[in-house]
């Protein structure tokens, strides 16, 4: 069974869901059939977003694969160029998913966009601010069960529960071995906030020909010496620190050895954790991040 995290609502998310980004077309019948897999494999966790383009086909998979829709636990994102029509953008993932309601809902980043596509400035509504006040409404409406952030820095997160009242349930960042974000996760501890790993696998198909910490020595060594593979072990590493991971997989066999978490001893935790130390680790991560300004190292 894959343990659960309790959200500061209450409600329980499974500490491993299946990330459904296939990149800007959304993926279409594989998104379906990636879903129904997993789900079949035991998933209770599927995280979407609008910007994923294949909510219909989650939706889809949610239906035909005959796990109560109850049972399963659901998240979408708010778009950036949706941050001034909340509740309207809410109603149409919930239209294309087929459902009444999700059970977290993310802003997918602090930055607001146009309708057409152009950044709007920090100081210009809406703000992060503005957007989040827009989000507490929905939580009277029964149709999110809890609210997030996601691609947030401790600084952003700081403003955030300075100025408003409801404290994010999850704050969901990409976050690896070579991307541990200790002061964010300790900053998200401390306020009851639980963090999302997203890429908890570090995109390994983005890095061909350099150095990838699936193939660090101490993973692999970790990895032989539990019978499993260099994925269950950067997983389980996730999962034991405290943090929810959504790994995609399009694989029948690493969906399955996805869940299938061991149990790693404190000298292989440390030896995870220092990791992102060894050179030649970081690479080109820093281009992902100009809006999340925290969490390296
Ligand atoms: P595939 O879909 O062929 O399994 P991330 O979630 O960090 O962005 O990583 C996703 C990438 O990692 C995908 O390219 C996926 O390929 C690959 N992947 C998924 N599970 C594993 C695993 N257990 N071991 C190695 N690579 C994996």
């Amino acid at each position: 069974d894959i343990p659960s995290f309790t959200l500061n609502t209450g409600y329980k998310m499974p500490s491993v869901g299946i990330g459904v980004w296939l990149g800007p077309d959304g993926g279409g019948e594989v998104a379906e059939q990636m879903c129904k897999t997993a789900l079949q494999l035991g998933y209770r966790h599927i995280d979407t977003a609008y910007g994923y383009a294949n909510e219909e086909q989650v939706g889809k998979a949610i239906r035909e694969s005959g796990v109560p829709r109850e049972e399963i636990f659901l998240t979408t994102k708010l778009p950036n160029h949706h941050h001034h029509r909340v509740a309207e953008s809410l109603q149409e993932s919930l239209d294309k998913l087929g459902v009444d309601y999700v059970d977290l809902y993310l802003i997918h980043w602090p930055q607001a966009y146009t309708e057409d596509n152009k950044t709007i400035s920090y100081d210009e509504s809406p703000t992060y601010i503005d957007t989040w006040r827009d989000m507490e409404r929905l939580l009277g409406t029964g149709k999110v069960r809890s609210i997030g952030v996601s691609n947030f820095s401790v600084k952003l997160l700081e403003v955030l529960l300075k100025e408003t009242t409801v404290v994010p349930a999850t704050n969901q960042v990409e976050c690896h071995p070579c991307l541990p974000s200790f002061e964010l996760k300790k900053y998200c501890d401390e306020k009851g906030i639980v963090l999302t790993a997203y890429s908890p696998l570090g995109r390994p198909k983005e890095y061909d020909g350099k150095p990838v910490f699936l193939e660090d020595p101490d993973i692999v060594r970790i990895a032989q010496a539990h019978n499993s593979t260099p994925g269950q072990v950067a997983l389980s590493w996730g999962v034991q620190r405290g943090t929810v991971v959504i790994p995609k997989s399009e694989n029948p066999g690493r969906i399955k050895q996805n869940i299938s978490l061991i149990k790693l001893a404190d000298e292989d935790m440390l030896a995870i954790d220092a990791i992102h130390k060894k050179a030649g680790m970081h690479r080109s991560l820093l281009k992902y991040h100009k809006n999340s300004s925290d969490g390296r190292i």
